[in-house]
Parts: structure tokens; sequence; C-alpha cells
């Protein structure tokens, strides 16, 4: 089984990002053959400064491996490093109905958050079904949000196979209910673009006052509030601490107790800054070593390209410029 996904690199990594899509893409490497990679062709269609693109490559990379993925049973690659998958999207747009494209929920929330509506903003899930289809992947573990981007993906192959004959995978997504949407400090989706994010490397100062100023109501400590599940805190305390001290503070807060939203949100921020301890000392011992992390990206481009070639012939083939 080949599984695979890709994160753009737009911005500092988050909660969202990690529950949502590294952490079941890294338990996933153990399962078959897993292509993780740095969308960075797909970051120019709403990042527009060189320097931080550069920059926000190698956080993803550092913030990758720090996490867990292991280049030894994954293969993990920047995007560009693989022009072929360009290729592969023109033959794909031209297939593509322009219908599809425009029912995007992406490309209108985008659009609406006040990116310019260029070309590749409009053209990006083709772009997205290039890099998904050149590796005959078969599982594409990612959060709620890309799901109509996999569905896409998947109309676009059955249209190129019913027009030149079986040349792709049809992928599967795959996504985890139970972190399908990570809310944010302010309780929307936890995402760069609505500034409340909790990152997942960052400085402890910071980061407290961020989960200090998590969204809470009114209502005293001792007051039971029996729609506990609603509290923004609590859910995240759920990602991140043991169940059992999770369910413990449920109780309190559908019972009510001595303690309120503050002694909750400080449990959070240990809890949290404690459950990634591990992750930032592997990820100090990475920026020290920049020529190890470098050299899993090319050698991870060599294997990735490899791959995307044999896609590549056969897609040139069926569709006769070969
Ligand atoms: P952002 O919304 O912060 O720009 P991206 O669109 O770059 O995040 O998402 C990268 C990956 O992380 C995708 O697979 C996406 O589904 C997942 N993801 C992002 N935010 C969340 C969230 N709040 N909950 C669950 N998954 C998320
Ligand atoms: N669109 C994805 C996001 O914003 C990133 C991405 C690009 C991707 N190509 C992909 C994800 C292929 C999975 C598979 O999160």
């Amino acid at each position: 089984m080949r599984i695979l996904s890709g994160i753009q690199p737009s911005g500092t990594l988050h909660l969202g990002n990690y529950f949502g899509m590294m952490r079941p893409a890294i338990e996933l490497q153990e399962k078959g053959e897993a292509l993780y990679f740095i969308a960075d062709y797909h970051s120019m269609t709403s990042l527009f400064d060189a320097a931080e693109r550069r920059k926000n490559t190698l956080d993803v990379a550092l913030d990758f491996l720090a996490c867990g993925l292991d280049p030894k049973k994954s293969i993990f690659f920047k995007q560009s490093d693989v022009p072929e998958v360009t290729e592969l999207s023109w033959l794909l747009s031209t297939v593509t109905p322009m219908g599809l494209l425009e029912r995007a929920h992406s490309y209108k929330d985008k659009v609406a958050k006040g990116i310019s509506p260029s070309h590749g903003l409009f053209a990006y899930p083709v772009l997205m079904a290039a890099d998904i289809l050149i590796y005959d992947s078969n599982l594409v573990p990612v959060g709620r949000d890309q799901k109509q981007h996999v569905e896409m993906t998947r109309d676009i192959a059955a249209k190129f196979n019913e027009q030149y004959g079986q040349t792709f995978v049809i992928p599967e997504p795959q996504i985890r209910d139970e972190v399908a949407v990570v809310p944010g400090v302010d309780g929307q989706k936890m995402s760069k673009s609505y500034g409340n994010t909790i990152e997942i490397f960052g400085d402890e100062k910071s980061l407290k006052k961020k989960i200090m100023g998590i969204k809470t109501d009114s209502r005293p400590p001792a007051e039971p509030k029996p729609d506990a599940e609603k509290n923004i805190a609590l859910q995240l305390l759920k990602l991140v601490a043991p169940s059992s001290f999770a369910n413990e503070w449920e109780d309190r807060l559908r019972n009510g107790s001595e303690y309120g939203y503050g002694s909750l949100k400080t449990a959070l921020f240990e809890s949290y800054w404690n459950s990634f301890e591990e992750q930032r000392k592997k990820r100090a011992e990475l920026a020290a070593n920049l020529e190890y992390v470098n050299k899993v990206l090319s050698d991870g481009a060599t294997k990735a390209r490899s791959l995307a070639q044999t896609v590549l012939k056969r897609a040139r083939k069926n569709c006769g410029l070969e």
C-alpha cells in the first residue's frame, strides 16, 4: 500500500496540523510505503515572499522529523524537487472540467479571505491531483478540509482513465473523525489564516498566554456544565493529555467543582508543554545538524522522482505523447 500526504510551508505548524495530519501520517509509516512532502509549489498560491518560503520549508522539515517522521521508513521530500508533477498537472488539467474547479470550497474560502484569485490558486486541486496520482497512491491521510480535494483527484483520475485507458490508481482519503477538526483558541477551526493557532513548537511564554486566552463563558466553577464537551480547553486537553486526566476534568465541568476555567487552562498548558518535550529536544538537535536534514530531503527526492517518472511515462504513453 502506498500512502501519501503533503503540507504547505505557508506558516508555522500548529496542533491542528499535528493531530489532523502529521500524527496520523507518522503512524501510517508503519503500515505501508509512505511518501510525505513539503508542498512548496502549492505555497506559491498564497505566499509571495521568497525568503519566507525558504525558511518555512526548512521549519516544516524540522517539525516533521522532530515529530517522528522516520526517513528510514518514509520517503520525505520537497515537492519542487520532483518537477515531473508539473507536467502531469498539465496532462490532468486537459481532462478537468471547469465546473469541478469552480465548486472547490477551498478556492472560494481563500478568495473570500482576501487571497488574490490567480490561475494557480484556481488550478491548485489539479496540481494536488498530480501529487497524489504520480506515486500511484492508495491512501491520503488529511484533515477534513482536504476531503473535497481528494474527491476531485478521484474524479480527475477517473476521467483520464476513461479517456485514455487505465492509467491511474484511484486513491482514498483517510480522515480521523476524532481529530478531523481541531478547534483554535477562538473555537473556530484552528488555522494559520485565522490567527487562532497553538504552535507545535514555540516560545513558552507566548504559548502560555495564548492558551490562557482561550475563549470561555462566565459561569462560576461550582455550576454544573452539562455542555462540557463544547469547552474548547477541554477538547484540546483530550488531545494532549492522558484520557484519565482529561476525563477527570470533564467530570469537574459536568458536575461543577472548586476548579475554574483558569485552572483548566493551566492544566492544558502544562499537558501540552510536557507532551512535546521529547520532540522539542529532537528539533533542537536537528536544527544543529542541517546537513543531515538536507541530505534526508535530497535522498527522498531521488527516490520519489524515480517513482514519479514511471507513472508519468505511463501517462505520456497512454495519451499519445509517446
Ligand atoms: P491551515 O488551515 O492552518 O492553513 P493547512 O491547510 O496547511 O492548514 O493544512 C495542512 C494539513 O493539516 C491538512 O491535512 C489539513 O487538513 C490539516 N489541518 C489543518 N488544520 C486542521 C485542524 N484545525 N484540524 C484538523 N486538521 C487540520
Ligand atoms: N492541499 C494540502 C493542504 O493545504 C497540501 C497538499 C498538497 C496535499 N498536495 C497534497 C495533501 C497531496 C495531500 C496530498 O493541506
